[in-house]
């Protein structure tokens, strides 16, 4: 895709110079000689650039008055000053209104090309993000939560009152798969923060260093391999929502950090001078137990508080299995859909089965189940054989017993299948394994520890973990 770069120089051969040199590097150059030519190109010629490059003082006015007054209507373009008369107040106010650098005139063409470069790649994330925003602005109301059930509806209620507030932090919970990113999602696009971004991290997926600059951003140099200038996360989600995931997993240095840059407002990027101003909505999500965490230390006890303006928990999909009543019709028309199947009538035994499963994976497992059925579907009837629910087509049934798998593996009472499609959650897993455990020993702590090769007191502080109740 070819990009518009916007020149803004009055110097007739600095102006053409440029130009040349960035159309031979395969940019669409757009020169304006001041800043009236270059407001009706932005305005009634309507160019979209990526990257605006301009000269400081123009002979019909500043151009940092220029770009104040213009920016909401480029809205992801980088700016780039140019200045012969280079002055700090000047710099400084560049910087603090947004534009991503400032470089005194005579500049070293090299030295420009890097900048232009990373300014480019910026402006691209920027515009990237700002398509998504319109984009989940169409699918995202509180309606997109499904659900008849009592929880479902009052966690909708919750919905369409918080998405009429201006919130400054709140914290999703609820086990993997109960849909807490949708939440996520429908609390800024439903909110009144929709028109700006929504930018997600999640914090179990970055080793500590990595999440450091990723959430603040860094200065170039700021520490080995950090090449060019990195927005931070907070400031790309500046007006708008910054989905934290999984926060229960962040370590506690950069929690104190984290809470000092909410309460402040400020963010200052690795290797920065500056406290850059940053307006964001925090939306944390964990399958943890954070007010837990944060009595046995694990979680800070301030940033806990801090995010916890509103919760919303989300129930297992076990504990509202009603809600399977409108989940898998609408899941089984979105797979028809996306796969070109015809599956319509979904039999008494599949109910059957799907209600009494223990959904250790929530909405996801049962999304995924359902996918897998409907693409070996072949007619109008849901195909029960692709089931496969853990615990039960293999291993409930009594004619099944002693079946052989896919891997040849013999299945039988003494063994528990899980799903190894990302679907279920590590911890999830071993709550699920001692669950079974358990029932299968009828509750008996020491076969069911016998079983699993544990000790009773490994098996008992499990138990305990996972809130699992025995008869003991
Ligand atoms: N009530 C619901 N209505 C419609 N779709 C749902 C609902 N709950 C969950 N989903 C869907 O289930 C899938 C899993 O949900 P999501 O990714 O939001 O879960 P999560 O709680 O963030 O899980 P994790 O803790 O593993 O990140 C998504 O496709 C989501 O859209
Ligand atoms: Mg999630």
């Amino acid at each position: 895709m070819i990009e518009t770069l916007l020149i803004i120089e009055d110097e007739k051969l600095l102006g053409s110079e440029l130009s040349r040199h960035y159309r031979q590097s395969g940019w669409d150059v757009v020169l304006a000689t001041n800043l009236s030519e270059a407001r009706a190109l932005l305005l009634n010629k309507r160019i979209e650039p990526l990257l605006i490059l301009s000269d400081m003082n123009l002979p019909d006015g500043n151009a940092l008055d220029f770009m104040e007054t213009m920016k909401k209507n480029v809205n992801y373009a980088e700016w780039l000053f140019l200045t012969g008369y280079g002055s700090v107040p000047d710099s400084v106010r560049a910087l603090r209104l947004g534009a991503y650098d400032f470089l005194e005139k005579p500049c070293d063409l090299e030295r420009l090309d890097l900048v232009v470069t990373s300014a480019a790649r910026s402006a691209s994330m920027q515009r990237r993000v700002i398509d998504q925003t319109k984009q989940g602005h169409r699918r995202y109301s509180p309606e997109a939560y499904l659900g008849h059930s009592r929880q479902a509806q009052s966690i909708r209620e919750l919905l369409g009152r918080l998405t009429q507030v201006p919130f400054s932090a709140l914290i999703i919970g609820g086990e993997s798969g109960t849909g807490k990113g949708l939440i996520a999602r429908i609390l800024h696009y439903g909110g009144t923060r929709a028109q700006q971004p929504m930018i997600e991290v999640n914090c179990a997926a970055l080793p500590r260093e990595l999440l450091e600059s990723e959430l603040f951003g860094h200065e170039p140099g700021a520490f080995t391999g950090a090449s060019g200038r990195h927005r931070g996360l907070l400031e790309q989600a500046d007006g708008g929502t910054l989905f934290m995931d999984e926060i229960g997993e962040m370590p506690l240095d950069l929690q104190a950090k984290l809470l000092k840059a909410i309460e402040d407002h400020k963010v200052r990027r690795l290797g920065g001078e500056k406290e850059i101003s940053v307006d964001v909505q925090i939306v944390a999500a964990s399958n943890r137990d954070l007010e837990k965490m944060a009595q046995a230390g694990g979680f800070r006890m301030d940033l806990y508080h801090r995010l916890n303006v509103f919760r919303v928990m989300l129930p297992p999909l076990r504990e509202a299995v009603e809600d399977l009543d409108e989940l898998v019709p609408l899941f089984v028309a979105e797979y028809n859909a996306k796969a070109g199947r015809r599956v319509k009538e979904i039999p008494d035994d599949v109910w059957n089965k799907l209600k009494a499963h223990y959904w250790p994976g929530n909405v996801r497992e049962l999304r995924n189940v359902i996918e897998r059925c409907v693409l070996f579907s072949d007619g109008a009837i849901f195909p029960g054989q692709w089931l496969q629910l853990p615990g039960q087509d293999s291993l409930s049934g009594a004619g099944q017993r002693g079946q052989k798998t896919d891997n040849n593996i013999e299945v039988n009472e003494r063994v528990i299948c899980l799903p190894l499609d990302g679907s279920m959650a590590l911890d999830d897993m071993d709550r699920f394994i001692i669950k079974t455990a358990l029932e299968r020993a009828d509750n008996n702590l020491t076969a069911a520890a016998r079983a699993l090769g544990a000790t009773r007191e490994t098996l008992r502080y499990r138990v305990r973990k996972y809130n699992l109740k025995i008869a003991d």
